[in-house]
């Protein structure tokens, strides 16, 4: 049987690397979207091409319609896998337009782009959905969390978007009859997330602490709540979701929330650091119990006009339904980090 075809957007994100990668080990032809303006000497096409040689390079900008469906005519995949958007909370807030368009229309222009390439028969699509859809303000099931039937109450300019195409890829389904899943997923980080995201930003700093690189961690809200798995896992369940003879919207969660604060201290404690907090709101800090220096301060410019207090899925359906597991647990998730960062830092 010839090897199946997939084309990820955003393949240059956290998520698009796991995935490419998980792809090409199944023996797919794995071609990855870029943004149009990235010439073959731009450092992150650059970095595409090195660290993931087996992805064939698409340049398409999420709002050239004309380029996505030249690259639906072109490649004919199998499988999509809608990955690209604006995906930081705090910065959409900055830049709601921008986000609207990418992050939400852009669904639509990548759903449009199957259909004028004659493809919504036989083109399987996953659209990258998120837990920021709930909001944490409806947060009524305690002990199971948020699953598919749950209420949404997005609280950032990206949720709503997000939540366009949540609905806009249900509607296609609905429609067409195209086999159109979304994938509900909670937070899910690693080696390759961003700096800009916390945890990842609190693993680098702590790496950087412990070899006397960085003084102090600056962050915003310690209290929020999220459910954090390994992004690692999550792509097979994306994968996962596509293989069901029917589409669908599924959560995949750990079932498990955790403070910043928590994170923060267990990163910590992996170099060997214990912290005493002191102090409230703005004027918290952490100060390493053995040296006496303040480790940790509050920076208010971290805080968002919303904020999502609590995440917590419940992923009963895709562990049942498509047989779902996860290998890395909370501790683990930090571990892994903090050990990627202080080997990268040395
Ligand atoms: N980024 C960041 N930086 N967040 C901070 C900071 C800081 O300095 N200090 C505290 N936080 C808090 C945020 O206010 C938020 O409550 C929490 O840490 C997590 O923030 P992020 O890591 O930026 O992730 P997120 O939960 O807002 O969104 C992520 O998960 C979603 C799934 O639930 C992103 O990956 C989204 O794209 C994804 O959809």
């Amino acid at each position: 049987m010839a090897a199946k075809t997939a084309l990820i957007t955003g393949v240059a994100g956290q998520d698009g690397g796991h995935l490419a990668k998980l792809l090409h080990e199944k023996g797919y032809e794995v071609y990855g979207t870029l943004r149009g303006q990235l010439e073959a000497s731009h450092p992150r096409y650059q970095a595409v091409k090195t660290e993931m040689p087996y992805v064939n390079i698409v340049l398409a900008d999420m709002m050239d319609i004309a380029a996505l469906t030249r690259a639906m005519q072109e490649i004919k995949p199998d499988e999509v896998y809608n990955l690209a958007a604006i995906s930081h909370v705090g910065y959409s807030f900055r830049d709601p337009i921008l986000t609207a368009d990418l992050t939400g229309k852009g669904v639509l222009n990548v759903l449009e782009a199957v259909r004028l390439a004659g493809l919504e028969k036989t083109t399987r699509f996953y659209q990258a959905s998120t837990s920021e859809m709930f909001g944490g303000l409806d947060y009524n099931r305690p002990g199971s969390g948020y699953d598919e039937e749950s209420l949404f109450h997005p609280r950032s300019p990206y949720g709503v978007a997000k939540l366009y195409g949540h609905w806009i890829t249900k509607n296609y389904r609905e429609s067409y009859g195209m086999h159109a899943s979304c994938g509900i997923l909670f937070n899910h980080e690693g080696e390759r997330r961003g700096p800009e995201f916390v945890t990842r930003k609190i693993s680098k700093a702590v790496a950087r602490i412990k070899l006397g690189k960085q003084d102090v961690l600056e962050l915003g809200n310690l209290d929020s709540k999220r459910d954090w798995g390994y992004a690692g896992d999550y792509v097979e369940g994306m994968w996962r979701i596509l293989q069901q003879d029917e589409p669908g919207d599924y959560v995949l969660a750990t079932g498990e929330t955790h403070t910043i604060r928590e994170f923060v201290e267990l990163a910590f404690k992996q170099v060997g650091i214990e912290l005493r907090w002191d102090g409230t709101g703005e004027s918290e800090t952490a100060t390493d119990v053995a040296s006496g220096n303040v480790v940790l301060r509050i920076n208010p410019e971290f805080y968002r006009p919303a904020e999502v207090d609590i995440l917590l899925g419940d992923p009963a359906k895709a562990e049942t339904k498509l047989g779902w597991e996860r290998k890395v647990d909370f501790p683990g998730l930090v571990k892994l980090m903090v050990e990627h960062d202080l080997a990268e830092e040395a």
